[in-house]
């Protein structure tokens, strides 16, 4: 397929067959409060993996010298919501990033030049980009994997140790899900933070995922939660080079 989704093939198992997310959780995990004061008390001092930080590095003076607003797609698999949020956001610069380097290989040829797509961990990617002053004006959480069983809370993006990296990132959020409990969970870990966000069912008319078309053919009801975390839109780099 040509087009601002990135040149990718049709997969049938995309199509639209998918099983609704299934869990004995039925609403908010009775630890959440819990695991999201304790990982915004106590940051994680974890280094980055080492393939994370290479990279980083490898994308850090584009980036830097762009001096273009920043826009992260993380959880970006094959990267066609990279491409088309690049297309929707001509004037910035959009960092695709995810861990599996089969789904970023399906790719295919870039079908813009404002965007990029690296493979790595996206907690260790957002901790890097906090500590290298980047600061997206927006950022897109799309159908991060929903772990839903109980045991699976810190696998979350909401129970990890990587919230607060999320949040010092700033910018305008939105994460979207198929699964709603995970939806209200983020809204409320967003909550215990400080933040005010609003999360609601809603229609994806053009999908901007190969997941998002999937669960829409499948009759799934998607969520998604958006909040407004403020932010200072440049790398810091570009600000100091402006001055
Ligand atoms: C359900 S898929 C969604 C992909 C895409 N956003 C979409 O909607 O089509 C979840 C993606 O998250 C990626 N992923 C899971 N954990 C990750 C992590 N810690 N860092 C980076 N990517 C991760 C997986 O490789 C997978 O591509």
């Amino acid at each position: 397929m040509a087009g601002p989704c990135g040149n990718i093939k049709p997969d049938p198992a995309m199509q639209g067959n998918s099983r609704a997310v299934s869990s004995s959780q039925q609403g908010c995990h009775e630890q959440l409060e819990a695991v999201v004061r304790k990982h915004l008390a106590e940051p994680t001092r974890r280094p980055p993996a080492a393939h994370t930080r290479q990279a980083f590095e490898a994308i850090s003076q584009r980036v830097e010298r762009s001096g273009r607003p920043l826009v992260f797609d993380s959880f970006c698999g094959t990267g066609m919501s990279t491409a088309l949020l690049a297309a929707r956001h001509p004037d910035s610069l959009v960092i695709g990033i995810d861990k599996s380097a089969h789904r970023l290989g399906k790719h295919g040829p870039p079908t813009g030049d404002n965007y990029l797509l690296i493979q790595a961990e996206c907690g260790d990617f957002w901790r890097l980009s906090q500590a290298a002053g980047w600061r997206p004006a927006r950022h897109y959480l799309l159908y991060p994997n929903p772990w839903p069983k109980p045991g699976q809370l810190k696998r979350r993006v909401h129970g990890s140790a990587d919230f607060s990296a999320l949040l010092a990132l700033g910018g305008d959020i939105e994460l979207r899900s198929n699964w709603q409990v995970y939806v209200e969970e983020f809204r409320q870990a967003l909550a215990l933070a400080g933040f005010r966000a609003d999360s609601e069912l809603f229609t994806a008319a053009q999908p901007l995922t190969l997941f998002e078309r999937k669960y829409a053919g499948s009759g799934h009801q998607l969520w998604r939660c958006r909040c407004q975390l403020g932010h200072n839109t440049r790398p810091r780099a570009a600000e100091h080079q402006t001055r």
